[in-house]
């Protein structure tokens, strides 16, 4: 059973994701806690209904890209052990400076067999409600990934820049074009593939650009991502589906019960 660690990262680590926006980090979860996590996002997958969001639904553009749900933990125990666990969120903090993190939302990443598409390049951080940038995510893979069933891949540096237009998933702008419009070019060839075995895991600041690759496989590619914020992280006021429900003021930091300080 998944029992909470401290995992230390080393200097190395911390400053190639400094200097990169980005860092891959291998074997956090053990065999073990790698199938208990499995059998958790296949429960919290199959269960409708909970308070958990499923952004899309199966046919439709975005679900080839990806089959998303939001908040796992909020309807599962088991899911809610790593998604507030002090081993994923004592990284992110260490990756962070020691500021102290918060749980901003978790979800579960599919992409599915059979006519999959790639994750286009963006950057995260213009979908998020936050006034400055500084989140981060964890993406942990649940399988061995590769460029034929999802890999990611990060363009270094490119967190150095500012927040750019959001991306749409499914037919939207070239961001590289949209740089090189603000003065700032980048090789697409000298992106970073990053293959992994299950139970590694990379982490990218919301600045940075990243895609993966469709999936050719007949298996799903399951990946959970969870975004942390750092302590003091404050409400733009703009909508996102994790805080329309709730009576947030603009300027104010995003705390509270569906916000954990969990480092
Ligand atoms: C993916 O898992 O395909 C994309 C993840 C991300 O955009 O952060
Ligand atoms: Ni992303």
């Amino acid at each position: 059973m998944f029992r909470d660690s401290r995992i230390n990262l080393t200097d190395e680590q911390v400053s190639s994701y400094k200097e990169n926006g980005f860092v891959q980090i291998d074997n956090v979860l053990n065999r073990e806690e790698l199938e208990e996590l499995r059998t958790c996002m296949e429960e919290v997958m199959n269960n409708h209904g909970g308070k958990s969001i499923q952004t899309s639904e199966d046919k439709a553009a975005y679900y080839k890209v990806l089959n998303q749900r939001v908040n796992t933990w909020r309807d599962h125990g088991g899911m809610a052990r790593f998604v507030l666990s002090e081993r994923l969120a004592g990284m992110a903090d260490q990756l962070i400076g020691n500021k102290g993190v918060r749980l901003f939302h978790d979800h579960a990443l599919l992409k599915m067999p059979h006519d999959s598409k790639e994750t286009p390049w963006h950057q995260d951080f213009p979908y998020w409600p936050m006034k400055k940038p500084g989140a981060l995510s964890i993406w942990l893979t649940l399988d061995d990934v590769d460029e034929k069933n999802g890999c990611m891949q990060f363009m270094p540096k490119t967190h150095q820049l500012n927040k750019l237009k959001a991306v749409s998933l499914v037919g939207g702008h070239d961001i590289f074009e949209e740089a090189e419009n603000n003065g700032a070019r980048f090789d697409k060839s000298q992106a970073v593939t990053v293959p992994m075995k299950a139970g590694s895991c990379t982490f990218h600041d919301g600045l940075t650009f990243h895609a993966a690759f469709a999936n050719q496989t007949d298996k799903p590619r399951r990946v959970l991502a969870i975004i942390y914020m750092p302590d003091g992280t404050t409400f733009n006021g703009k909508p996102h589906i994790t805080v329309d429900d709730l009576s947030l003021q603009q300027g104010k930091p995003l705390a509270g019960g569906r916000f954990p300080k969990l480092y």
